[in-house]
């Protein structure tokens, strides 16, 4: 009897999704990665860290991936029957709050639209123990109090974090019509290997590399910086775990740090690095640390990266990669 754990992920080619697929493989599972391949990246150029191909090219012969649109019902339906997954991850959807603003028809298509389609498949599936939903910390807009609850007020202040919200009512919604069981987690400010777009922590690794000063927009902006593999493992036990069952999960690092003790551990790390401090983005919510004594109780969730282990990690993986640019 084939006892492996079967997941479908889908954006498992993606930057947070590819590091749950090589955390899924480790544990032994049997992975079908559904995704579109499209990257929304910001409209800075190029980036190859994007390239999805590169994100999980080593490991291509381990899983199955099918390259489908989630608005597209028949290739999604086809890839899930074939699947028969025990476990979903629904990550699939642009990533973007500022890019959400300036297209938020597309963003509503992607979030709504992509997980309302999904969702619609789940009662053909007779082997579905868990759907995960992918939300994210933006649903909350201003953090109400510090740490910030899953229970807290949610008052978005993005078009990304409105439609989130409105996605994880639609999953509620659904597992209460048709009975599928679900959990949600909402990470904030992941980092790390593979992030096709230039977060924080990235603008300030490359511009220290490449010998340009490092430029704190808004030194006491505080950000719960959390690595891709914590978010990754977390996101995982909200899956396997049996008490998550319609549970709401705040998945980070903990412990909020400022863009300037971050800028900081970046110029530890890089002999000569400069750091210059300007005024702050206003259009951000102001947010901070997240709590996480839920997903630490019910789900075992224990962050091993603190800011300066996971800044070193990230830090050697971008010197061995931009030597070549
Ligand atoms: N990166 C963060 O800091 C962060 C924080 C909180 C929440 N999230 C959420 O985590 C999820 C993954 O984010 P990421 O940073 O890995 O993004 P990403 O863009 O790197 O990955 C998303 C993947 O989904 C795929 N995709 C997008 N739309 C699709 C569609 N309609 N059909 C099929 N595939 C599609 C893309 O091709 C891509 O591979 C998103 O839902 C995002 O909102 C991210």
């Amino acid at each position: 009897m084939n006892e492996r754990k079967r997941f479908f992920v889908t954006g498992g080619m993606g930057f947070i999704g590819s590091h749950i697929v090589r955390n899924l493989l480790e544990k032994g599972c049997e992975i079908t990665v559904f995704d579109s391949f499209i990257q929304y990246v910001e409209p800075s150029g190029y980036d190859r860290f994007a390239n999805p191909y590169n994100r999980l090219k080593d490991v291509f012969d381990k899983i199955k991936i099918v390259r489908g649109n989630l608005t597209d019902s028949n290739t999604l339906r086809r890839a899930l029957y074939e699947c028969q997954p025990d476990y979903i991850i629904h990550l699939a959807a642009m990533p973007l709050a500022n890019l959400a603003n300036i297209a938020p028809e597309e963003a509503k298509d992607s979030i709504i639209s992509g997980t309302t389609n999904l969702l619609c498949l789940l009662q053909e599936l007779s082997s579905l123990k868990k759907f995960v939903y992918v939300s994210s910390s933006m649903v909350y807009g201003d953090f109400e109090m510090i740490p910030v609850k899953e229970e807290a007020i949610k008052e978005p202040k993005s078009v990304y974090g409105a439609l989130k919200l409105c996605a994880e009512i639609i999953v509620k919604t659904y597992s209460n019509l048709y009975g599928v069981d679900y959990a949600i987690v909402r990470p904030t400010a992941v980092y790390g290997p593979y992030d096709g777009n230039k977060r924080v922590i990235r603008i300030f690794l490359e511009n220290a590399l490449r010998g340009e000063p490092i430029q704190v927009k808004g030194k006491d902006v505080a950000l719960d910086f959390t690595y891709v593999k914590d978010t990754a493992e977390g996101i995982i036990l909200a899956a396997l775990n049996k008490e998550s069952s319609r549970e709401v999960f705040n998945i980070s690092r903990g412990e909020e740090k400022t863009l300037l003790e971050a800028a900081e551990i970046v110029a530890s790390l890089i002999p000569g690095a400069k750091v210059e401090c300007d005024e702050k983005d206003s259009s951000y919510p102001s947010r901070g640390t997240m709590s996480i004594s839920k997903a630490k109780r019910i789900l075992g969730y224990s962050p091993k990266y603190s800011l300066e282990k996971g800044i070193k990690e990230y830090c050697e993986f971008l010197k061995e990669r931009l030597g070549g640019q």
